[in-house]
């Protein structure tokens, strides 16, 4: 099967021409100016945008979530669907180790759940939860054989996925000899957890509190520390959902001496703010994610650090829960909300919007930042993240003009198994019109057209440290 998308202007994170792309298979064989060959399919691109498939590096689809596991809504299936529908070509979810248990059957029952599933390409993180000595070796394992690469901790969520320094200490010294990447869920649970049980002892029960039990100190603390840790054990550093100013500055403090630490923000943290948690009644409840919105000015903070390279990465975090059957479990008391919100879909045309049109990033930085730097960080490049020869031909023709109103409601901007979309009644400008991976057309004209379980599982290399 082949492929040539003629007359295509294409942008990578260095790149700007026009040329045709042919592509063999599932991957790029010729870049070029009026390619002499022919193909089984030819797409006039007519100078319409051509870039990378984007990466999402932080997804759970199909996660048992808390003490009570409530399962977030979107499985392998819906969730790489209405990835592919926002021009999202490779995911990296995350397998999580239960306590006690083997990493190695973590891994196992998230293949299952993945297997025969995905529309686009997969990768998984391994979330570690607890780590002795004779367990170590586990690690070298899962990076050599199974081509897991990066591991992540959290010092949120006491009880339930929280480790102690020691655990983090371990972990990142045999993460960082064998070189891998760290990938942290950064707050300070056990403070959080004694500020939670304040405002339940006052009666302080709505989803507001969860903001305002969640301080930017307790997120900075834990950078702080968490990126200390990494340095000391020899380990690169990768924080996740960072949502303000206060823990963004710790990652710049420890980036300016020097420190292989980075980050990541997600689009809920540039887009949306702490407002939304005094909507009327419980909808609150629908932005009740960890971290929790931020006051708006941290907002362009956050823009900052992308637009200076102190933010390396946008992912979305998407890990829905239908408002009406899964958030209302915790109706009477914010605790026991399922965290997290969908987003997988709307990130490409938020991040153009909020970005290129807006002109907070250059359309280069907007192409590393969905796509190129999670590759490299993720041991993907130039597999991924990029358009060049021998590069998969995951790669998604743009329309930089079109806009839409992002809505539940709207067939072309919401595909999540969930029922409310985070950004509704956003306006976008700049959306997807074909999705390719790995050489085969997978949306068009607003419908998927690929199949679930042509996803591949991507045993992922060491970092390339950007
Ligand atoms: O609220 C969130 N972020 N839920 C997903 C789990 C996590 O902390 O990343
Ligand atoms: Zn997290
Ligand atoms: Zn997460």
């Amino acid at each position: 099967m082949s492929l040539l998308i003629r007359d295509a202007h294409i942008v990578t994170a260095v790149d700007d021409y026009y040329a045709d792309i042919f592509i063999e298979n599932e991957t790029i064989t010729l870049i070029g100016k009026d390619l002499p060959v022919t193909a089984d399919r030819i797409i006039e691109a007519e100078q319409r945008l051509v870039i990378p498939g984007c990466v999402d590096p932080h997804i759970h689809f199909d996660l048992p979530f808390g003490k009570e596991g409530i399962v977030s809504s979107d499985d392998f299936q819906s969730g790489t669907i209405a990835a592919a529908h926002g021009g999202v070509t490779t995911i990296i979810d995350f397998a999580t180790q239960q306590p006690g248990r083997s990493t190695l059957e973590a891994l196992e029952i998230w293949h299952e759940k993945a297997s025969g599933k995905c529309a686009v390409d997969y990768g998984f993180h391994m979330i570690i939860t607890d780590m002795d000595e004779q367990r170590l070796s586990e690690i070298r394992y899962l990076m050599h054989d199974e081509g897991v690469t990066s591991f992540k901790m959290f010092t949120a969520y006491p009880g339930v996925l929280y480790v102690d320094d020691g655990t983090l200490y371990r972990v990142m010294k045999e993460v960082g000899e064998l070189g891998g990447m760290i990938a942290m869920h950064a707050e300070n649970g056990i403070v959080i957890d004694e500020i939670v049980k304040e405002a339940r002892s006052q009666g302080k029960k709505a989803p507001r509190w969860h903001a305002i039990t969640r301080p930017t100190r307790m997120e900075a603390e834990a950078v702080h520390r968490c990126i200390s840790i990494a340095e000391v054990a020899g380990a690169p550093i990768y924080i996740v959902h960072m949502s303000c100013a206060d823990a963004l500055e710790e990652l710049c403090r420890a980036r300016d001496r020097g420190v292989a630490a980075y980050g990541e923000t997600c689009p809920q943290y540039l887009f949306l703010d702490e407002s939304y948690y005094r909507q009327e009644g419980f909808e609150g409840a629908k932005y009740v994610m960890t971290p929790a919105l931020r006051e708006k000015w941290n907002q362009e903070e956050l823009w900052r650090g992308l637009r200076m390279g102190d933010l390396q990465t946008i992912g979305t975090d998407h890990c829905p829960f239908f408002f009406e059957t899964q958030k209302t479990i915790g109706r009477e008391d914010f605790t026991r909300i399922p965290n997290g919100a969908p987003g997988v879909e709307n990130r490409m045309a938020l991040l153009f919007t909020g970005g290129v049109v807006e002109e907070r990033i250059s359309l280069h930085k907007f192409v590393e930042i969905t796509s190129t730097a999670a590759a490299k960080l993720f041991g993907l490049f130039p597999r991924k993240g990029t358009i060049a020869v021998g590069s998969d031909a995951d790669l998604v023709i743009f329309d930089p003009q079109r806009t839409e109103t992002i809505s539940v409601e709207n067939p072309l901007t919401h595909h999540m198994n969930v029922d409310y979309n985070a950004y509704e009644g956003f306006e976008v400008q700049g959306v997807p019109d074909i999705v390719i991976s790995r050489g085969s057309v997978v949306v068009e004209n607003g419908q998927f057209v690929g199949r679930a379980g042509r996803g591949r599982y991507l045993e992922r290399s060491q970092p390339v440290l950007v």
